[in-house]
Parts: C-alpha cells; sequence; structure tokens
C-alpha cells in the first residue's frame, strides 16, 4: 500500500476514497464527538459541531477494511444516536463496548465525568481474540499537550494488541497527533494516519520518527 507508515495532511472524507478496497487489517480512530469540545485553553477540535457529515467517513473505513475486521471507534456518548447511525449504514455490526475508567473528573454537570468510551465494531464474522481484554480499562491522562483531545499511547496498545497480529495495517483516519499511528509502531504493526490539521500531521511525524523503527515496513 502506497501510503504505508505515513501520515497523511487531509479530509479523510477524500483521503480513503484513494485507497484501495480490502487493504487494512484494523481501524482504531478517535473522530469528535460532536459536541463543541472547547479546553481550559479555548483549543477546539475541527468539525466538532453540530453537523454529523463527517461520520460518512465510516463507509469507507468499512469499504477498505479486510473482511473479518474490526474497527474501534471512540464516540462521544451524547450523540450516540448518530454515531450507531453512521456506523449500521456502513455495514458495521457493534460487538463489544470498552470504557476506561478515569481516577480524575474531567467535567461535573448531572454526575461527574470519569469515563471514556469506544464500540468494538466487526465487518463480516472476525476471529475472536486469543485473551479477550476487559472491557473496563484503566485510562491514563495524556497531558494534551499536543492535541486538546489526546489520547495516551498506553490506552490504544492493549487494542491494537488484542485485535490485530504483527505486521497488521492499523488506520486511523482522524489522527490528530498520531496516538494511534505511534502505538502501532510500538506493537510493531504498520500505521496509516490521516489528519485534517497540517500542525498535527507534522506532531505526528515528529513523534514517530522516534517510534518508527519499530513498525513493520512489508506486513506478510
Ligand atoms: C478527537 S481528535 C483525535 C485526537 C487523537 N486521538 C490524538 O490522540 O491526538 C479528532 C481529530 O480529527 C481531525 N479531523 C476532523 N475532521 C477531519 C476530517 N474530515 N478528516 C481528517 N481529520 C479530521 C481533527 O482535526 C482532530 O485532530
Amino acid at each position: 500500500m502506497e501510503f504505508l507508515n505515513s501520515i497523511i495532511q487531509g479530509d479523510c472524507r477524500q483521503v480513503l476514497q484513494t485507497f484501495p478496497s480490502l487493504s487494512v487489517d484494523l481501524v482504531v480512530t478517535d473522530p469528535p464527538y460532536l459536541v463543541n469540545y472547547r479546553d481550559r485553553s479555548g483549543r477546539t477540535v475541527k468539525n466538532d459541531g453540530g453537523e454529523t457529515g463527517i461520520l460518512s467517513a465510516f463507509s469507507d473505513m468499512y469499504r477498505v477494511l479486510k473482511p473479518n475486521s474490526i474497527c474501534v471507534s471512540f464516540y462521544g456518548w451524547n450523540r450516540a444516536d448518530e454515531f450507531f447511525k453512521a456506523w449500521r449504514e456502513a455495514g458495521f455490526r457493534p460487538v463489544a463496548h470498552i470504557v476506561w475508567k478515569k481516577d480524575y473528573t474531567s467535567k461535573a454537570a448531572f454526575v461527574q465525568y470519569r469515563h471514556e468510551q469506544a464500540y468494538v465494531l466487526a465487518k463480516g464474522n472476525p476471529q475472536l481474540p486469543a485473551k479477550p481484554i476487559e472491557d473496563v480499562q484503566p485510562w491514563a491522562y495524556s497531558g494534551n499537550r499536543a492535541h486538546p483531545t489526546e489520547k495516551a499511547v498506553s490506552i490504544l496498545q492493549p487494542i491494537i494488541r488484542s485485535f490485530s497480529r504483527p505486521g497488521a495495517i492499523v488506520l486511523d483516519p482522524f489522527s490528530g497527533s498520531g496516538s494511534t499511528a505511534v502505538a502501532a509502531a510500538l506493537c510493531g504493526r504498520s500505521y496509516v494516519g490521516v489528519e485534517l490539521e497540517a500542525d498535527y500531521c507534522a506532531h505526528a511525524r515528529t513523534r514517530l520518527a522516534g517510534a518508527a523503527k519499530y513498525a513493520v515496513r512489508k506486513p506478510t
């Protein structure tokens, strides 16, 4: 695959259309939660408003995934209806749900917000993992230095190990600061990241310069 072990700048809805069908082993992605997020210093996330247009990218994620494979997608709990609609329209079947438990409160409203969440979505009938991970996982705070919603590499590695084999190609079409790609490289997988914002792409490439030596360049 031409884009193996690279971070591509662009809108994933267009970029993914240039990828061949049935070419990716695993998708792990953290799309905008569609919640108008703004952190304490005023940083926001592109395409995180009310519009659900970016969710159409799941159709191409489904197309580029190999048969009988997995997509793990974080999502905003209060936009679950829209995420579910997009996943089902794309062809995905929810097969598990993962919660990461935080040991701090990120926001308080009706309750204290102390978790993040992702669905495990199947294309076809993937093999069960030899040793399934627990569906409640410990959260690790990334520090959000490079990106307002940066995921810690350490929370992504167990997912990548569980749902792919060494040498697999892992795609993140909303790659932000490149956490999924770094985690994939550190797990001995190949990666492809797509990100709209040039600054985040540059940051991801810098991070990957240190981690890329672990990535498999020619998957078998
Ligand atoms: C929730 S953040 C991902 C953060 C990432 N997991 C990390 O650890 O840094 C979602 C990212 O999707 C990007 N984005 C939004 N719309 C996009 C699009 N149409 N194509 C590609 N990237 C997009 C945003 O710029 C943002 O960096």
